[in-house]
């Protein structure tokens, strides 16, 4: 039984924050040429991410008074009782475990929780994914025509995609036998598009959904299934019977699910499955079973490395005391941001291309873990909660939306994360062209934090009203991620940053960060609105008059 939440706003830590909010002068030029110590001081290693967070609207006193308000909440108790498996998603009173898919075999004291011997039944399934992704990579798992794999196709949506479609984007060029590719959206051009150029003697798909319920996926499932069988009839590789179908299947199909005997349902050989379970939220689940499309195509070497960074963060965060947390000290800054200064979004900017789908992961990480408006016991929340989270690579972003970031008038927190060493180490003649990307990372964060006073601009020859055009008030806050190079090990640890920021933050503000009540409506709202999209005009008669009017749109322009 969960204890109910301590509400954040009523703690002296709080009363403290609101004192510091009504005092601050916000002043990173004046505080740095003050404290020759500050950017040392405000940086933080957490395994290979060295972080600082120096250039954020915060004093020293600020810190503290975040660091007690972690400690008046229970921020550390917390994280105890989830890794050690207490239920704290209450509305589905359910462990949250998702640490426990990557602790090390032999891992000690042994984790079991509600009677399941949780280490051992993560391994056996690492194991059987490793043996299964050794096979079809030496080519002794076969199509049915006798081919090997060249393409996996995953199929799924929200946790069962974004993950796996970004860890994968990331460590793209470690893919060099199997390619992957992903298939999410109901909308049926992602289906369509995506297999346009594949051969159906090649290409093993995944259906990867935890629930095996989701209509996206399962429709999406079937019509992949209609396509290989349609493929291969066609070319005359296997004959039109129901006995030859099935037989493709179970060489072209497999799943990864919590729900084995859905996956039976569909025909897919439950030995060609490999199986999670419910105390992994699905926006957790990138590494356990749902990862398997980025064993086949990167290696279970890759994976696993992969799974050791997330550890690491994880025992980073476990370990360290919360004055120098980083995931805590990150969720405390966006508290500070959103609750104190007004912050309503937070954006991401990784300078690395590979990390293009890093932005839109982490939008289902923290929005759909924070965005949630009671808290864990059913009351409503005391405070703002779940800030909006966007982002795009840099330098790109820089050429769209940073102008807001800078001159804008709202306060938008951004996260800058680069790699000292590229994955392509291209030279322009004599230029380094990395050297020259990270040149704007830290060009970007210096700009933000400092400005360019009207005297600065006077000086360069401006005048009249031009001056205000030009000038940048500074004092907008920043983080910088710095790591060796975007391995498959800092990628892990990124994620468990991120995901240890995001439960921090629901920690703070009292809130059940693994349940997702909120998407459930507008899917029972689909399924009742489809048979009127058939023409059922009982159905259309049951809607309001703004979907009737959209309704006959449809109908008129069909
Ligand atoms: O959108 C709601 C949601 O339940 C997500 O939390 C989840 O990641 C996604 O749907 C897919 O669910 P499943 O893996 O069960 O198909």
């Amino acid at each position: 039984m969960m204890t109910a939440p301590i509400d954040a706003t009523t703690t002296s830590a709080w009363a403290e924050l609101q004192q510091h909010k009504t005092d601050l002068k916000p002043d990173l030029r004046g505080w740095f040429a003050a404290d020759a110590d500050r950017a040392k001081r405000f940086t933080f290693d957490a395994a290979d991410l060295h972080v600082d967070l120096s250039k954020n609207l915060v004093t020293d006193e600020i810190l503290a008074s975040l660091v007690r308000l972690a400690e008046q909440t229970g921020v550390a108790e917390r994280f105890a009782q989830m890794l050690a498996g207490v239920h704290i998603n209450t509305t589905e009173d359910r462990a949250v475990l998702h640490t426990a898919l990557r602790r090390p075999a032999g891992a000690t004291p042994e984790l079991n929780v509600d009677g399941q011997h949780i280490d051992h039944d993560v391994h056996e399934v690492l194991g059987r994914m490793r043996a299964f992704a050794t096979r079809v990579r030496s080519g002794e798992w076969q199509g049915v025509t006798g081919k090997k794999v060249t393409h996996v196709v995953n199929i799924g949506i929200g946790g069962s995609d974004l993950g796996p479609v970004m860890v994968y984007e990331a460590l793209k060029p470690l893919a060099t036998d199997i390619q992957a590719r992903f298939i999410s959206n109901i909308d049926p051009t992602d289906l369509a598009q995506t297999t346009a150029d594949l051969d159906p003697e090649t290409t093993l798909f995944i259906v990867a959904s935890k629930t095996f319920t989701t209509l996206e996926t399962l429709t999406n499932a079937r019509l992949a299934r209609d396509w290989l069988w349609a493929g291969l009839v066609a070319s005359g590789a296997i004959d039109d019977t129901d006995e030859a179908k099935k037989d493709a299947v179970a060489h072209h199909f497999v799943a990864v699910s919590t729900a084995l005997d859905k996956v039976a349902e569909f025909g897919i050989d439950t030995d060609n499955a490999f199986g999670f379970w419910d105390w992994v939220g699905g926006r957790y689940s990138v590494d356990s079973a749902i990862g398997l499309s980025l064993e086949l195509a990167l290696g279970p070497d890759v994976f696993e490395e992969l799974l050791a960074g997330f550890h690491a963060i994880d025992v980073h965060t476990a370990s360290t005391p919360l004055a120098q947390n980083v995931p805590v000290l990150m969720g405390l800054l966006n508290v500070w941001y959103n609750n104190f200064l007004g912050a309503q979004s937070h954006a991401v900017l990784p300078y690395a291309q590979l990390l293009h789908r890093f932005p839109a992961y982490l939008q289902q990480l923290t929005m759909e873990s924070n965005g949630k408006s009671v808290r864990w016991d059913g009351s409503p929340v005391t405070t703002d909660t779940g800030e909006v989270f966007w982002g795009e690579p840099g330098t790109n972003g820089q050429h769209a939306f940073y102008q807001l970031i800078h001159q804008g008038t709202r306060l938008i927190p951004a996260d800058f994360i680069a790699f000292v060493n590229p994955e392509y180490p291209l030279r322009d003649g004599d230029r380094d062209v990395h050297g020259l990307f990270l040149a704007n990372f830290l060009a970007q964060t210096k700009a933000l934090a400092f400005g360019k006073t009207a005297e600065e601009v006077e000086a360069e020859g401006t005048t009249g009203a031009l001056v205000a055009a030009r000038t940048f008030s500074g004092n907008r806050p920043t983080t910088s991620i710095f790591a060796p190079a975007l391995t498959p090990r800092v990628l892990g640890e990124l994620i468990a940053l991120y995901e240890h920021i995001t439960f921090t933050q629901g920690t703070i503000w009292g809130i059940n960060s693994f349940d997702q009540w909120g998407v459930e409506l507008g899917k029972q709202l689909a399924l009742q609105i489809a048979p009127a999209i058939e023409g059922d005009e009982q159905a259309v008669a049951a809607q309001d008059a703004s979907t009737r009017e959209l309704l006959a749109y449809y109908r008129a322009h069909r």
